[in-house]
């Protein structure tokens, strides 16, 4: 434990947490739950960069909550805006009628979109904006008489969430394995774009492997485009290490799809709003996707919410029939919540007052300097960043793969005061979009202290 800290506000141990709470009565997600309740790493608050843990110790945070906050913790606006809502209009049912602040985040968030994207669909998580992409996918073709496109191509290495349907095309084993036999049938999957022999220690988008694009069409001459609905990817994978595209990737992807009707799903939950220097990785890497899902920084973190920005021919396809008849069955109990829809009316002008998507792009080759100042640490096996996203990837200690970066997580937060996260061996980074870089700078010297001195 950190010098001088006061014991753990009890949080202490294994059935014990704070205020007498039984610590094993919370089943946390993607956790070592029995290791964590060994010694808890529990935050009581926040502000601006820096948690406040159990133990009255302040924690850099070099994640933005989970890829979430990027304009920092508990920002003014962005709770005011909250409270105010919620003594407003707490919730309104959103199924045949609507509150102003869906309607006014929906007009909002069109217009950051790339031009011809015409409206949002809202959910609540980035995992229920996959789901919601793929149905869209599916009643888009449906609607112009192609109801024989239903097969969806994913990606290796991809993550879309833990709904059955992101789970279908994503592509991380573990996540996978448990619902292997009950997932959606008719899904493909892209090569990952990770290539260590060719890109190793690449600064920003690696320069070979456009052509694993091309599998695409390997998948549509298969199988026939007119039985493929869609193809959803990352622009820049987050979830699994910070993997950005190749050179060329993107738009092989987007041709191809275009000249096969397949339509082409971004999966921006992670790369939208600032993270990679633009309000999308779209916009930042001129390849304009049909559907672009959203989360995590549409609201600062701040309230659950998603979403699904959909363009204008998506929409005229899809939105037919009778005037009086519901063209899309489909929506969530907290679509276009009203407390969401005011955070997120909130968080985008903080972006646009702020100017957070021009000082994150400023910020980008100091952080990216940082990052690669690791390259040569005997423990690193690669290092990898595009925007405001970075990973360095640690050899694994023979035996126990996970164990390392693990170690790394529990290491900083007890040791150094540092909260990053660790996916089994990768460390990533997501600093906040206004980030001093002198505090980059030194959690990274926090990040190296462990890595010298842990096994
Ligand atoms: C690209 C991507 N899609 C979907 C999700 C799932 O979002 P949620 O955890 O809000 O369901 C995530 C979460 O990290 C993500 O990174």
């Amino acid at each position: 434990m950190h010098e001088g800290a006061a014991p753990l506000g009890g949080f202490d141990g294994m059935t014990q947490g704070g205020n007498g709470a039984r610590l094993d009565a919370y089943w946390m997600p993607f956790t070592a739950n029995r290791d964590f309740r060994a010694r808890p790493r529990v935050v009581v608050g926040a502000e601006g960069h820096s948690y406040r843990a159990a133990d009255g110790r302040r924690l850099y945070d070099i994640f933005s909550g989970l890829w979430t906050t990027g304009a920092g913790h508990c920002h003014p606006k962005i709770v005011e805006a909250v409270s105010a809502q919620a003594r407003s209009l707490d919730f309104a049912m959103n199924f045949q009628m609507a509150n102003d602040k869906a309607i006014a985040l929906a007009h909002e968030l069109v217009g950051l979109a790339p031009a011809g994207f015409a409206s949002a669909f809202f959910t609540n998580s980035g995992s229920e904006a996959a789901d919601t992409a793929l149905k869209i996918a599916l009643a888009y073709h449906r609607a112009r008489g192609e109801a024989g496109r239903t097969r969806f191509i994913g990606r290796e290495r991809g993550y879309h969430g833990v709904n059955f349907g992101g789970l279908a095309v994503g592509g991380i084993g573990p996540n996978r394995r448990v619902a292997s036999a009950a997932l959606p049938p008719g899904v493909d999957h892209l090569p990952d774009t990770l290539d260590l022999s060719r890109n190793g220690f690449s600064r920003g988008l690696p320069a070979a492997g456009a052509e694993r694009a091309d599998e695409l069409e390997r998948l549509c001459a298969l199988h026939g485009p007119e039985n493929i609905a869609a193809v959803i990817v990352e622009p820049v994978a987050g979830s699994t290490g910070v993997l950005p595209p190749p050179v060329g990737y993107l738009e092989r992807l987007r041709e191809i799809c275009s000249r096969h009707g397949v339509l082409l799903i971004f999966d921006e939950v992670i790369t939208a709003f600032g993270r990679v220097g633009a309000a999308f990785a779209a916009e930042r890497l001129g390849v304009v996707p049909d559907i672009i899902t959203i989360a995590k920084g549409v609201t600062n973190g701040v309230i659950p919410m998603g979403g699904a920005l959909v363009s204008q021919r998506i929409v005229d396809a899809v939105l037919q029939g009778p005037e009086y008849g519901v063209e899309f069955f489909h929506g969530y109990t907290y679509s276009g919540h009203p407390i969401a829809a005011a955070a997120g009316l909130a968080t985008l002008s903080v972006y646009r007052e702020e100017g957070l998507f021009e000082t994150a792009r400023a910020l980008a080759p100091a952080f990216e300097d940082a990052l690669h100042a690791f390259r040569d640490h005997p423990k690193v096996r690669d290092v990898r960043n595009f925007g405001l996203m970075g990973a360095i990837e640690l050899e694994p200690r023979a035996g126990s793969p996970g164990l390392r970066g693990l170690e790394v997580h529990k290491a900083c937060f007890w040791e150094e005061d540092l909260v990053l996260r660790n996916g089994m061996d990768i460390l990533q980074f997501a600093p906040f979009l206004n980030a001093r870089e002198t505090d980059i700078f030194a959690a990274f010297d926090a990040v190296r202290r462990v890595l010298d001195r842990i096994e």
